[in-house]
């Protein structure tokens, strides 16, 4: 029975072949530039080529609604207390001013605590723009710069909602303090039950954060020099593989150097063994693991990002296994190599950071190889701006194709479709609280 059916399909296989092959060979067809062209589509077009379907826009409630108007008793005062690396720190006071509409209470100016390994003071004077920021955030909430008399005394009383988790109401469960302690400190955390957070107090927080944050003077100076240095037009790349990320990831790497695993060895903390064995396989494969220099230099190119294209690289000083990239995009350059000497050495983290900032949100295309505050921010204030070249690598994408065996131009091509249907979809491109879905 076998046998036999088999011939027929067999002829039937071979005919069609035969006129598929026909009418492509054929070089008046105008078939045969297509599907030549989209079979091999690495080479041919780059990602930022690609029709986008969905593009993330700031919300109309937010930028062309008249803020509610504000209550004329305020519930008391309260300060944001800010926490860890630059953009981090930019994510909390965002979510504070929007608990301090919510609360109607006023804003006082916020603390920016440097964590300990920056090595610096630089508080939020030395970064933003105060002035701007309070004219900015007119009508979306009361700022104040100094605390009136009576209470400048006082050391403010710490609510600290950072640990709390579930569903969690500013309204019940912060609101009594204020009005009883008149002047608060708060270490916020986007937990507010969304039901009850109305849009004006929403309002407010999108428009501190991506209309009122302006670098300081002396900062955009730096920065726009910084970028007037890089040629162009470039690309800003996010490569997050520096020893505390990849410590932090609790990832395994095969193939680095001593000099890396060390490094990673030495930021990791007792808590954060990596994973092994299959455990290592399933994190992996859920997108946990940043990518390596080398594993970025092969998505870019399958994205065919061309090998000559300008990077900068928006990064700390300490990545790591950097050959991987530059060995292959050779245009690679650097804050250290571009900064005067003295500039270099005497900035601290922060400032570096925001530099890097700076230079992000006006470079032609951004990257980013993790999903970190800096680049949430990032992509959220290039839409913002309009910038509509802004993709992060899919970690995860990247996992699952090469545990399936993939390699080489296989490989290259199942990555470019997974990053083309990324970015034609606007995935992961914005932060959503603000920003809206906009069909093209
Ligand atoms: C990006 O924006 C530019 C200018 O607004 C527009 O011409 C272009 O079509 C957009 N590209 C995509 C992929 O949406
Ligand atoms: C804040 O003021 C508005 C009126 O402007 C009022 O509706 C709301 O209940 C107030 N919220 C709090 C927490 O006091
Ligand atoms: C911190 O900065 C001070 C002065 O700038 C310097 O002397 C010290 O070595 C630094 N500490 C670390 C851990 O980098
Ligand atoms: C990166 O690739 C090079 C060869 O291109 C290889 O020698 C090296 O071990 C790789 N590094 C990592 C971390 O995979």
């Amino acid at each position: 029975m076998i046998a036999v059916s088999v011939k027929p399909l067999f002829v039937a296989i071979f005919t069609l072949s035969l006129v598929l092959a026909i009418i492509l060979l054929s070089p008046s067809n105008p078939l045969s530039q297509d599907l030549v062209s989209s079979n091999s589509l690495v080479g041919k077009v780059d990602i930022w080529n690609v029709r986008r379907m969905v593009e993330w826009r700031p919300c109309k409630w937010w930028l062309q609604g008249n803020p509610t108007p504000l209550p004329m008793e305020s519930n008391g005062y309260i300060r944001v207390d800010c926490y860890g690396g630059l953009n981090q720190m930019r994510r909390d006071l965002c979510d504070g001013v929007g608990v301090a509409r919510l609360l109607n209470a006023t804003l006082v100016l916020p603390k920016f605590q440097v964590a300990a390994y920056w090595n610096e003071s630089s508080g939020f004077a030395d970064v933003f723009d105060v002035d701007y920021f309070i004219q900015q955030l007119n009508g979306f909430v009361k700022v104040v710069k100094e605390l009136p008399s009576e209470i400048a005394s006082k050391e403010p009383f710490h609510v600290d909602c950072s640990k709390r988790k579930g569903q969690f109401d500013y309204v019940e469960s912060v609101l009594p303090s204020l009005i009883e302690h008149r002047f608060i400190s708060l270490t916020p955390q986007v937990v507010q039950r969304r039901d009850r957070y109305p849009k004006y107090a929403k309002a407010a927080l999108c428009q501190a954060c991506y209309s009122a944050l302006r670098l300081t003077k002396s900062l955009e100076k730096k920065g726009s020099e910084l970028h007037q240095a890089i040629p162009k037009p470039f690309l800003s790349l996010h490569l997050r593989f520096e020893p505390d990320m990849v410590a932090y990831s609790q990832c395994e790497y095969a193939g680095l150097s001593p000099a890396s695993m060390e490094a990673i060895e030495a930021a990791r903390g007792d808590d954060r063994k990596p994973w092994t064995g299959e455990l290592a396989r399933i994190w992996r494969k859920r997108g946990k693991c940043p990518l390596t220099p080398n594993e970025t230099a092969l998505t870019l190119q399958a994205l065919s990002i061309p090998t000559n294209t300008h990077i900068y690289l928006a990064a700390g000083d300490g990545i790591m296994e950097i050959e991987g990239l530059t060995s292959v995009y050779s245009n690679v350059v650097t804050k250290a190599a571009l900064l005067s000497n003295e500039d270099f050495t005497t900035m601290h983290g922060n400032t570096k950071a925001a530099l890097d900032y700076y230079v992000s949100i006006n470079s032609d295309s951004y990257v980013a190889t993790y999903f970190g505050n800096m680049d949430k921010m990032v992509a959220a204030m290039r839409a913002f701006k309009g910038l509509n070249k802004t993709l992060f690598l899919s970690r995860k994408a990247f996992a699952e194709l090469t545990f399936q065996g993939l390699k080489g131009e296989e490989l290259m091509q199942a990555l470019w479709e997974a990053h083309k249907e990324d970015f034609e979809r606007g995935r992961g491109s914005a932060l959503p609280d603000c920003f809206c879905e906009f069909k093209l």
